[in-house]
Parts: C-alpha cells; sequence; structure tokens
C-alpha cells in the first residue's frame, strides 16, 4: 500500500488522465535481451490501472505478470487485459504488496516498477546515509525474481526534472518542501546518482538512463486544457495535489485553492497561451520521465 496515496479511489479515474509515458523506450529496452519478444515473460510491479501491461501484450511481449498492492487499480488493470487473460498470457494477476517477495523466483525477463518506488517510504529512511529499508528490500526481491541477464526497469521523474516536468508544478509553492520525505531523494533521485548507487549495491549492472523528452505524463488533451485542474478527478490522477492536500491540513493553508487562483489568473489576464509555451520549452529541455534499466548480472 502507498504510503500516502489512496488507490482505491484514485482507480476511478486515473484512465482518464493518465497513459503510459516511456513505454516505447522500455519495450526497446526489451530487444537488448536477444530473445524474441513474444518468448519473455516479464512482470510489471505496481502495474496500477495496466496501462503500461496492455501497452507491453499489444506490442507483442509473450507473457506479462501483474502485481499491484491496490484491489481497486488491479481491477481496472484486469478488465483490461481480460482478453490476454483468457489467453495465458497474463500468468499472474494477483494483490502483492512489496516488499513481500514476487511469486515465480528467478523466472522474469525484466520487472518493471513505473511510478512506484516513492510509495516505498518508511519511518527508518535517511536520506543523509542513503538507507531506505522498504525500499531496498522491495529491489533485492527484483533482483531475486529475475533471470541472471534479466532487466530490472523503472520509470521515475528525477529531481531536476520535477520543477519543469508538467506546467503546473510551476504554480505550486516550494516544491521541495512538497516533495521533502527522505523516499523522494530515492525514487525521485536527488538525482541520478542515488538511484544508480541503491541498485549497484544490491547487485545490479550495467545501467542506463533514457529521457524520451517527446513525451508528456498525461494525455495530450486533458495536459494542455488548463480548465482541466479544476476537475477534482484530475487532482485525483497525479498524487502531487495528495501531497499538497496533506501539508495543507499540516499548516492550515489553502494550496489547492491558491494553484486555482492562480490558473484562473493566467486566463483572465489572458496570459495562459504564453505560460504553456514557457513551460513547454523547458518542459523539452529537461523531460518528464526517466527511464531506467538495470541489468542483473
Ligand atoms: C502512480 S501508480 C503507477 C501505476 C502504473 N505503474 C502506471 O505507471 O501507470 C503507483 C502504483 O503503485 C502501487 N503500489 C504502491 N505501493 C505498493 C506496494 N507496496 N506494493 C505494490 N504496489 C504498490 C499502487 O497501488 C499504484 O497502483
Amino acid at each position: 500500500m502507498s504510503a500516502y496515496e489512496d488507490y482505491e479511489t484514485v482507480s476511478r479515474c486515473y484512465d482518464k488522465f493518465r497513459h503510459p509515458i516511456g513505454a516505447e523506450t522500455e519495450l526497446s529496452a526489451l530487444c537488448a535481451l536477444g530473445k524474441p519478444l513474444q518468448e519473455l515473460h516479464i512482470a510489471d510491479i505496481g502495474c496500477g490501472t495496466g496501462n503500461y501491461t496492455k501497452y507491453f501484450l499489444d506490442n507483442g511481449v509473450g507473457k506479462v505478470s501483474i502485481f499491484d498492492a491496490s484491489e481497486g487499480m488491479l481491477n481496472c488493470a484486469r478488465v483490461k487485459v481480460a482478453d490476454y487473460i483468457a489467453g495465458g498470457r497474463v500468468p499472474h494477476c494477483q494483490l502483492l504488496q512489496l516488499p513481500n517477495s514476487i511469486p515465480g523466483s528467478a523466472q522474469y525477463d525484466a520487472i518493471f516498477m513505473n511510478y512506484v518506488l516513492h510509495h516505498f517510504g518508511c519511518p527508518e529512511d535517511n536520506t543523509a546515509t542513503e538507507t531506505f529499508p522498504k525500499a531496498t528490500a522491495a529491489l533485492r526481491n527484483v533482483y531475486e525474481a529475475l533471470r541472471k541477464g534479466g532487466y530490472f526497469i523503472m520509470s521515475t521523474s528525477l529531481r531536476p526534472q520535477r520543477d519543469h516536468c508538467v506546467w503546473y508544478h510551476a504554480l505550486i509553492d516550494d516544491l521541495d518542501d512538497l516533495f521533502k520525505d527522505p523516499i523522494m531523494d530515492l525514487a525521485f533521485g536527488g538525482e541520478y546518482n542515488t538511484v544508480e548507487r541503491a541498485l549497484t549495491a544490491i547487485g545490479f549492472s550495467s545501467m542506463k538512463a533514457i529521457v524520451p523528452l517527446h513525451e508528456i505524463v498525461m494525455k495530450p488533451e486533458h495536459y494542455y486544457n488548463m480548465d482541466a485542474a479544476f476537475d477534482p478527478e484530475f487532482l485525483l490522477s497525479d498524487s502531487t495535489f495528495t501531497l499538497v492536500r496533506q501539508r495543507d491540513k499540516e499548516t492550515g493553508d489553502n494550496g489547492i485553492k491558491t494553484f486555482h487562483q492562480r490558473v484562473r489568473a493566467l486566463k483572465e489576464r489572458n496570459e495562459a497561451d504564453a505560460f504553456m509555451e514557457k513551460r513547454e520549452v523547458l518542459r523539452k529541455t529537461y523531460g518528464c520521465a526517466t527511464v531506467i534499466i538495470a541489468q542483473k548480472p
């Protein structure tokens, strides 16, 4: 279960806005395994509503086992890939709370974890010593469940990307404070080096990181429509807003109201298009997501 997000509620609207950013890059990475795609058995951990799962199956990956801690999210995935389940191409579709071990030890050709690591925070986390017991235990289990030569592949937004990866981050105060939980330093990598060190310590090698600059986090029809920001489901589809609400509770501020006022002000002053253009330049410079690929030697 996530340390701060209620995915049972989120599951009702996630797919309205989100799509599998970086999936094309991740699929290309699989080609380096040197086996035909249809012979691969991969696992999608924290599969959510199954957007990546479906992309991999639609594009020829033989088998995709899927796991998630949320019944609501997993049910959406189950419906989305029902035909593939019936056809035997989804050997496991089950609830799993990492760091519990992953069914099917040392068998997967690749294991994916997209936008999941930041949910593995625990009170013992320590940024200064780079100690993240729950996340490390989860990553060790991933390592164990991979076959020799297999890939661990994850997508995340690294720290330098965070301020620019979505337009609305520019309208939210003090993102550093918002993402202050130590786990964010691992998952969103204070920088890429933090993730690299953690994965290397577990035994992974041959790491690569790719930024698909052309891709955005949300479906374009919603992302470029600033009015979507007033849709409560939009706010549910990105856990940044959950963190804003959490901070509001702690401080008595109303960060969501301030955010909405800023969106309204841009529109009233006819500055929305210019604002979006400026944000686009930054987004296309930094990128929204980094796809990290590490190999079990
Ligand atoms: C932001 S969503 C990402 C979903 C999907 N990978 C995607 O990118 O579309 C995070 C997912 O991680 C799952 N999750 C959080 N903590 C988990 C845990 N301890 N074990 C397994 N899944 C977890 C949540 O239930 C949620 O579905």
